[in-house]
């Protein structure tokens, strides 16, 4: 009698689609669907569709399936706030995944901690959106770090001695990539020749570049976005300007070449994976990404992936408790269950801090005491084809660079060890194949 009752219950709840019976989580997503940066938002939330799909055909969490809200922010911080405030008052999430752009988290991040909603930022890099609270966790390196990799890159591995910085001023991850890679450049012995400042959705930076170029560097160092950086890419080519073109992660998306042309390819960027990393958890994500969008996976997909899968991870760890579970799928607002989802929350929000070893698309992710995660990075080359692998740099203070001509000593900050291709990566970090 029992089990026929179950069956039909089980029956009935099918034959009803929206069975209020039907157990579902609500995670919210924003991110820039549109606007200047709009790849870095698509190419994020595809990487954690293929992470949720894979989560709910698993059978979901603890029996309920997961509903992934997402908001576009349309690349502005502003716009950030106000996706973030409507996901958290209208759909009442258990946890955030978001921003990519390190100014829209920072826009953002002070809601979810204020509502006591974790907020995992797959690919912010400004040490600053961290800093912002406990509830704020993201799985990527930071960009002190990724500063002194692109520094030591050029001064070690390309032999730049002068460089030009070419700055977003408005943007929080440009000013603080900047100023971190010229600490490295200077006190490995490089010199800064320009500086020169642009704000995003400017279109024209030929006075800039003149005075840049009139300086003639060996490099010019942008850490900027995509869009902007092709359009300097092409003026700096049209100004005469000969020498090393280099940047951060924020070139990542397969519009740089379609933006910059040739003027942008053989230019190197620090990035957070490679297509060209043979390890089977980098080429299976690569393999059904491919199969389910037809384009290859950029570095904005794999963290995407990687943050959504440490949330799933986390929270089946958290939903064993069944009061949390229950409290997961809870979204009435009323406030006698309150106490038990911002319980749940919390217990999550400690399960996030503890996440150790976690095998991520992107490196191995562990989380430290400041929420962020410490792993390699690469540097690729700009070319037609994508970008191509080149070396990877491990965080650590013990190596010192390999020491060129007239370099000093390498400082404390700059604990990066570099690898090149194709001797293989020591520790977490797979050496990529060339
Ligand atoms: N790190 C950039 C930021 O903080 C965002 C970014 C990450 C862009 C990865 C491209 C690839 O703003």
């Amino acid at each position: 009698m029992r089990i026929a009752t179950v069956l039909l219950t089980t029956f009935l709840a099918a034959c009803a689609g929206g069975n209020p019976e039907t157990k579902e989580i609500v995670i919210g997503q924003f991110g820039s669907l549109s606007g200047g940066a709009a790849t870095f938002g698509l190419s994020t939330r595809n990487g954690i569709e293929i992470a949720t799909l894979e989560q709910n055909a698993a059978g979901g969490i603890a029996g309920a399936q997961i509903r992934m809200v997402v908001e576009d922010d349309r690349s502005l911080p502003e716009e950030a706030a106000t996706a973030v405030n409507k996901l958290l008052s209208r759909d009442r999430p258990v946890a955030l995944l978001g921003e990519v752009a390190s100014s829209s988290s920072l826009a953002a991040a002070p809601l979810a901690q204020a509502a006591g909603v974790p907020m995992i930022s797959p690919s912010s890099t400004s040490p600053k959106v961290t800093q912002v609270g406990d509830y704020i966790f993201r799985v990527c390196f930071i960009d002190p770090f990724q500063g002194t990799a692109a520094a030591q890159f050029a001064y070690n591995t390309k032999a730049v001695r002068t460089v030009a910085v070419l700055t977003d001023v408005k943007s929080d991850y440009s000013v603080g990539l900047a100023q971190y890679f010229k600490e490295t450049f200077v006190s490995l012995g490089g010199t800064v020749i320009a500086e020169e400042a642009y704000s995003a959705n400017d279109l024209d930076f030929k006075a800039q570049l003149t005075n840049i170029v009139s300086k003639s560097p060996d490099a010019i160092f942008v850490p900027g976005y995509y869009t902007e950086t092709g359009l300097i890419a092409r003026q700096a080519r049209d100004s005469g300007y000969k020498g090393i073109l280099l940047g951060g992660d924020g070139w990542d998306s397969d519009k740089l070449v379609e933006i910059g042309q040739d003027a942008i390819v053989g230019g190197f960027y620090t990035n957070h994976y490679s297509v060209d990393d043979p390890s089977p958890i980098v080429q299976d994500f690569i393999k059904k990404y491919q199969e389910k969008y037809g384009a290859k996976p950029d570095g904005l997909a794999a963290l995407g992936y990687d943050s959504a899968k440490i949330l799933y991870q986390a929270m089946t760890t958290v939903a064993k408790n069944p009061a949390h579970a229950a409290a997961f799928a809870d979204r009435s607002a009323v406030p006698a269950t309150e106490g038990a989802r911002k319980a749940a929350r919390a217990a999550l929000r400690d399960e996030l801090a503890g996440v150790k070893g976690f095998p991520g698309v992107t490196g191995t992710i562990t989380i430290d005491k400041d929420r962020n995660a410490e792993k390699p990075a690469v540097v690729v080359e700009v070319t037609k084809d994508g970008p191509r692998f080149v070396e990877s740099i491990s965080p650590g203070a013990s190596a010192a660079p390999v020491p060129a001509e007239g370099a000093a000593a390498a400082p404390e900050a700059a604990t990066a060890t570099i690898e090149g291709a194709p001797a293989p990566a020591e520790g977490a970090a797979p050496a990529p194949a060339k």
